[in-house]
């Protein structure tokens, strides 16, 4: 009998591993690309990745439909067939909007049943026509009740949509994700968390962008894990998105591949919320991870990773860089891990350094 139960046991195992992931969840260490860093698609190792976004297609806010830059239409439909060559298995999303895209011609179009079938039918018909296995909605922010809810619309007739087009052509469902603010509210105004649950794949937790010398006159972990006593930190952004009623195997949490340099007021005080007058090395201080590790080649700065927020630092006269380096990735993974989220996603590829990150991403996952 034991012996019989154990054998049950041992041939159930790889069903009950695949069943954690039911619902089609299987893993996500995803990165983005995007079109504006000129990286070329044909040099992402994608064999370090299980899904890749290409960044981004755009809202035509005359027709509401969904279109590809001319500039980046052999890219875009090539892109599939690019990354597929070297793992055929990686999934690709076409992600629509960005953070440079007007959020209110998002609002506009979710706000009539008429315009969001024309992005949601177009948005259909580009993933087909360009072979990408999924979409993804990149637009920041929702920030008013009215627009989470047409949010909500938009999500909830895009599912039925998806679903139906599958069921017509029996061709395999597309994907559907967004990246999402760090936390289940955008300042207090809480996201359509129903409509979200029911109808996307996987939300991309966006839990970066918490300081930079734009917007914070002091210096601060850009993407700081833990931040006692704040609201801002991927950990406290985790816990709402769960609170709020999103099951953790639906949430990937970002990693930036870059960080933000600021100008210390007083070289001797160079630790985490130090005063700055402003940016350093780029007019709005943002440095990819390539550009920090030139820095720090050329330059010889302190160095300090910071275990307790988990974020790396590194300073040299006036100048202070706060990034992730690979101590910070690596204590993401192990948390995306600990906490059974679905997995991860970095932006972007081309401002990684030589893949360090995303192998070192890749490989703790694996270990
Ligand atoms: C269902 O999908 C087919 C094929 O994409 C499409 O022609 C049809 O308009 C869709 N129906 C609805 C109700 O969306
Ligand atoms: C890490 O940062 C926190 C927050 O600023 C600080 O309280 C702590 O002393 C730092 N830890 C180390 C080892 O510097
Ligand atoms: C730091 O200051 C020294 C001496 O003024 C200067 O030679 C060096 O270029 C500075 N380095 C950086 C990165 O600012
Ligand atoms: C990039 O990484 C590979 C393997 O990790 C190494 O062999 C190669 O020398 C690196 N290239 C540069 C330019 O650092």
């Amino acid at each position: 009998m034991a012996a019989k139960l154990l054998i049950l046991l041992f041939f159930s195992f790889p069903f009950l591993l695949q069943f954690r992931f039911s619902a089609g969840q299987t893993p996500v260490r995803a990165a983005y690309w995007a079109a504006d860093s000129q990286y070329p698609v044909s040099s992402i190792d994608s064999t370090l990745f299980t899904h890749l976004f290409c960044a981004f297609a755009d809202l035509n806010t005359q027709t509401n439909r969904v279109t590809v830059a001319s500039a980046n239409q052999a890219r875009f439909s090539s892109f599939t067939s690019t990354v597929q060559s070297k793992n055929p298995n990686v999934k690709t999303l076409l992600s629509i909007g960005g953070g440079n895209s007007p959020p209110a011609a998002f609002a506009a179009m979710a706000s009539q049943a008429s315009s969001r079938k024309s992005f949601i039918d177009s948005s259909i018909s580009l993933a087909r026509s360009y072979n990408f296995h999924g979409l993804d909605l990149d637009w920041e922010y929702p920030s008013s009740q009215t627009e989470m809810t047409s949010f909500g619309s938009l999500l909830t007739e895009w599912r039925t949509a998806l679903n139906n087009e599958s069921t017509v052509t029996g061709k395999p469902k597309l994907l559907l994700s967004a990246a999402l603010f760090r936390n289940s509210d955008y300042y207090t105004v809480l996201y359509p968390i129903t409509a979200i649950r029911n109808s996307l794949d996987w939300i991309n937790v966006m839990a970066y962008d918490f300081y930079g010398p734009g917007w914070s006159t002091v210096t601060g972990p850009p993407a700081a894990l833990y931040n006692p006593g704040t609201q801002v930190s991927g950990d406290y952004g985790i816990r709402s998105w769960i609170q709020s009623g999103i099951p953790a195997n639906k949430l990937a949490l970002g990693f930036p591949f870059y960080g933000y340099a600021w100008t210390l007021v007083n070289p001797n005080n160079n630790g985490l919320f130090a005063p700055s007058s402003g940016a350093a090395i780029t007019p709005q201080g943002d440095v990819s991870y390539g550009q920090i590790r030139a820095f720090i080649a050329q330059n010889g700065p302190s160095e300090v990773y910071n275990a307790t927020v988990v974020s790396n630092y590194c300073y040299k006269n006036t100048t202070w860089i706060g990034y992730d380096d690979t101590q910070s990735i690596k204590a993401k993974v192990i948390y995306v891990k600990q906490n059974a989220l679905l997995g991860y996603f970095a932006w972007h590829v081309g401002a990684d350094d030589n893949w360090t990150l995303s192998k070192t991403a890749s490989q703790t996952w694996g270990s």
